[in-house]
């Protein structure tokens, strides 16, 4: 692994203008902007693009360009092979075949590392930076975000593997803090009563989706909810009330009949950002994400460049501006699909959105709906939307105890894509493909088929 470090460390050092190529999400951000940095900090003349997939139109415009070097982050496995079309070297985390096993190519499959879980894609840009200096150490911060943008720390609810080896880094660089703490979302900027309000995972018996009952949770525990004018949020409780809400809620949960494990994940590992100002969304690593997918996801790239980068001024005064609208699409987004309704099969279960979800962020709507107290959790999710008058966007989405037992939508996904002439890939937990309008039914059967063969062999 490190010689492959090496070698794409190599390729960058020689070249005398590189173009980046990164995707559009909170790792593609994150990745393209340690990319950026490291760029930067050896002087060396770069420019950089976001794109929704790898496909051949883009390859064929970047291509056209004769860049003397291009850097594919977090995308481009796909594309690597013997014969590549241009100079390149890709650093991305995306299952990939051992034909892709080349010198420009690093990915954590390729040595027996699970890209899904243990490195992103924001990751593996950082150990190609960090081998050509290690003092971009600092830069370990944004490839957290990354990975907590990927959702890399749910399934055990902490980040493992390299990543945590990059908390380590991060640790070492004073720019992170890790503690164990709540795990909803929203710890630093949401009042208290609309974290619980909004818990999914675990959900909290009579509480989540209900305003009054989060408030009610609160007085019964003689806990104010505000401070004064000001509503607090988890950051301002003390330990002790901290201690009588969690404990309060596996008391819900218990009496429910929710086992051990779900009572586990109400706690989990929280990673601070220690250079940022407490209470806003970048001192804490999964809200920094969500700000991040706020831009980029809505075309508004150079805002969520600009904030990695360092911006704490005007980007990122727009960035939070966008993320108003990007809660409201999605809390809006999971409505839609719930009123259109989801449609169970054998081996599926999906939703047509139509154009009234963006194809950009249906598969973040898609994974809120898995986890759902409503939805099936024994069935993976395909959630389609409308990407152009001719292309339809499928995200899909399995539950873990799915993949433990060999699901890999991966594959499912490129095999049914095929099928109907699309493009497909991503990870065995989640997957997204772009297929041609109309291909809908065809692509679910074959969909099905593949679900059912992994399932039974
Ligand atoms: O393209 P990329 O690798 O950056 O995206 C990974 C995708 O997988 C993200 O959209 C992330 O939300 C999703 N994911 C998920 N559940 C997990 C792990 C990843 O929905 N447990
Ligand atoms: O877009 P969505 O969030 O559903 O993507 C899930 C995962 O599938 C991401 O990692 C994304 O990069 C990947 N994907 C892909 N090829 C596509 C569409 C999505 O590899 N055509
Ligand atoms: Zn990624």
């Amino acid at each position: 692994m490190l010689e492959r470090l090496r070698s794409l460390s190599e390729r960058i050092l020689k070249s005398s203008y590189v173009h980046i190529v990164t995707h559009i999400d909170a790792d593609g951000l994150t990745a393209g902007a340690i990319a950026v940095q490291t760029l930067r900090r050896l002087e060396k003349p770069h420019t950089i693009e976001f794109v929704k997939q790898l496909d051949a139109t883009i390859m064929d415009q970047v291509h056209e360009k004769q860049y003397d070097l291009v850097w594919f982050t977090d995308l481009g496995s796909s594309v690597a092979n013997k014969n590549p079309m241009f100079p390149m070297i890709i650093t991305d985390h995306h299952s990939c075949t051992k034909d892709s096993d080349v010198p420009y190519h690093f990915n954590p499959h390729l040595f027996g590392i699970d890209g899904s879980l243990q490195l992103s894609g924001a990751g593996a840009t950082y150990l190609v930076s960090k081998t050509i200096d290690p003092n971009n150490f600092d830069l370990s911060a944004l490839a957290v975000v990354g990975a907590c943008g990927d959702l890399q720390n749910m399934k055990y609810g902490k980040l493992v593997g390299l990543n945590e080896d990059i908390i380590t880094d991060a640790q070492k660089a004073r720019v992170m803090e890790k503690q164990v703490d709540i795990s909803y979302f929203g710890r630093e900027t949401r009042p208290i009563y609309k974290m619980l309000q909004y818990a999914n995972d675990p959900i909290i018996p009579h509480v989540s989706g209900r305003e009054s009952a989060a408030l009610s949770l609160l007085s019964s525990l003689h806990i104010p909810s505000k401070d004064g004018k000001n509503w607090r949020r988890w950051i301002d409780l003390c330990t002790n009330e901290k201690r009588m809400i969690v404990s309060h809620i596996a008391q819900l949960l218990l009496t429910k009949g929710f086992g051990h494990t779900a009572v586990k994940r109400i706690i989990g590992e929280s990673y601070s950002l220690l250079k940022e100002t407490p209470g806003v969304e970048l001192h804490d690593a999964k809200e920094y994400a969500t700000l991040l997918n706020s831009t980029a996801r809505y075309g508004q790239y150079e805002i969520g460049l600009q904030v990695c980068l360092g911006d704490r001024d005007e980007y990122l005064k727009k960035a939070q501006s966008l993320l108003r609208g990007h809660r409201h699409n999605l809390v809006e987004g999971v409505q839609i699909a719930k009123t259109e309704g989801i449609e169970q099969r054998d081996y599926v279960q999906f939703f047509h959105a139509k154009k009234s979800i963006r194809d950009t962020i249906v598969g973040i709507v898609t994974n809120m709906l898995l986890n759902d107290e409503e939805t099936r959790n024994d069935l993976p999710l395909v959630g389609f939307a409308e990407k152009s008058d001719t292309e339809i966007k499928a995200s899909a989405r399995a539950p873990q105890h799915l993949v433990n037992k060999g699901l890999d939508l991966s594959i499912v996904i490129r095999k049914a894509a095929l099928q109907v002439n699309g493009i497909g890939g991503g990870h065995n937990i989640a997957a997204g493909a772009t297929i041609p309008k109309g291909k809908e039914e065809a692509f679910l059967h074959a969909f099905e088929e593949e679900v059912k063969h992994q399932l039974s062999s």
